[in-house]
């Protein structure tokens, strides 16, 4: 079966999934502003949900087309094969967005697509009514600049719900950027992570995880696997080749630090839940006593913005104290995202590179120290 695909992503992390979707197989990979497309089989379907560490979900791309009407949205949609995805039972509900469009209206948009699927499967399947009992087939529509772009989510609750951190800290960073994160810092097994600002520890469990192959979605459901579409076999290989691809025989150890101890005691426990419990080491430690304990490593953090935490002098007083910690000194580089424009003022060096990113709405730089 060959199926177009579509991921949505934060700004700034395109290339990031592009590139991981090709080391996963997927064939004429193309990224755009906020989105990655690409082809490939059910396998790919099961693969990416499993394995993919930077995607918030995987989409079935049904079609695309231009509407300025909504006659033209109802026409266009009843031309696509739902009933290629859908059968008789399934439910599907419809959800979405416009932006600058003649098609404004969100609600309008969701009523005219429901009813044009439904008068295409009511032909199809040679019934009235449709009872919707079956597992859910969420179909999503985004109209950008009177493109019309209509998905199917395959992944259910979002990919960065890996399983392994049911309570956070305050502000945690979400897992699929804590992940980015440690691929721009080009994190490999033989480096030693720090986090010294570790909340409940997502950046060095991701850090941890990705190092070791372990694929973050290997012990949760998607959507899709309710599918009948699908054989279910798609999903058990799936699973048995990422889990074969583990491997714990590494040097990689990561220290995780914070000044608070009930952050600690959540990231201890997230830890164990993703199995990788015994690279990391916790402790407590307030940044002014920062003091790594290797020659050589790769800082990665995520301090207070002056936002969800602490105010934006304090922040600043954070920012000072690292570039006092964080020496400039052969084999070590420091990441730092934060969404202050005077963070390089305040701590002290110029960044050797930059690189703009989103941590959910707001507006961040990764501000990156590696010479
Ligand atoms: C934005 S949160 C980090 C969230 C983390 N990345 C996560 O995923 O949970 C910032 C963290 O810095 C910690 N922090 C604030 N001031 C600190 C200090 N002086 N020394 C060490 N940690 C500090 C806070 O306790 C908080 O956990």
């Amino acid at each position: 079966m060959n199926i177009n695909f579509v991921i949505p992503c934060l700004l700034g992390l395109e290339s990031i999934i592009a590139n991981e979707m090709k080391s996963l197989g997927a064939e004429n990979v193309v990224s755009e502003n906020g989105r990655v497309l690409f082809s490939g089989d059910e396998y790919l379907l099961a693969r990416a949900n499993i394995c993919s560490r930077f995607s918030e979900r995987i989409q079935i791309l049904v079609g695309e087309f231009y509407a300025r009407s909504f006659e033209e949205l109802f026409q266009g949609t009843k031309k696509l094969p739902w009933e290629d995805w859908i059968g008789e039972y399934d439910a599907f509900p419809v959800k979405g967005y416009s932006i600058n469009s003649a098609l404004f209206s969100v609600s309008d948009c969701q009523a005219i697509i429901k009813k044009a699927v439904v008068e295409r499967m009511k032909a199809k399947y040679n019934v009235s009514w449709f009872d919707e009992t079956g597992p859910i087939h969420q179909i999503q529509f985004s109209i950008m600049k009177d493109k019309v772009s209509l998905l199917l989510d395959t992944s259910g609750m979002g990919l960065h719900k890996r399983g392994y951190r049911p309570v956070a800290n305050a502000a945690p960073i979400k897992e699929t950027l804590a992940a980015s994160l440690c691929d721009l810092a080009r994190l490999r097994p033989y480096h030693t992570l720090y986090d010294p600002m570790c909340g409940s520890g997502t950046i060095l469990i991701e850090g941890a995880m990705m190092v070791h192959n372990i694929a973050p979605g290997v012990n949760r459901n998607f959507s899709a696997e309710r599918w009948d579409i699908f054989d279910e076999n798609i999903w058990t290989v799936e699973r048995e080749r990422a889990r074969d691809l583990v491997n714990y025989d590494t040097d990689f150890v990561a220290f995780g630090s914070d000044i608070d101890e009930t952050a600690l005691e959540i990231a201890k426990e997230n830890a164990k839940r993703a199995g990788v419990e015994r690279k990391i080491k916790f402790e407590k430690c307030d940044i002014k006593d920062f003091k790594p304990q290797s020659e050589k490593g790769t800082v990665i953090c995520n301090p207070p913005y002056g936002e969800r935490l602490l105010d934006i002098e304090q922040a600043q007083k954070l920012y000072k104290i690292m570039g006092n910690k964080f020496e400039q000194k052969r084999g070590w580089a420091y990441y730092i995202i934060s969404p202050s424009e005077e963070f390089e003022k305040e701590f002290g060096r110029k960044a050797d590179k930059r690189r703009k990113l989103y941590n959910g709405m707001i507006k961040c730089q990764l501000y990156m120290y590696f010479k």
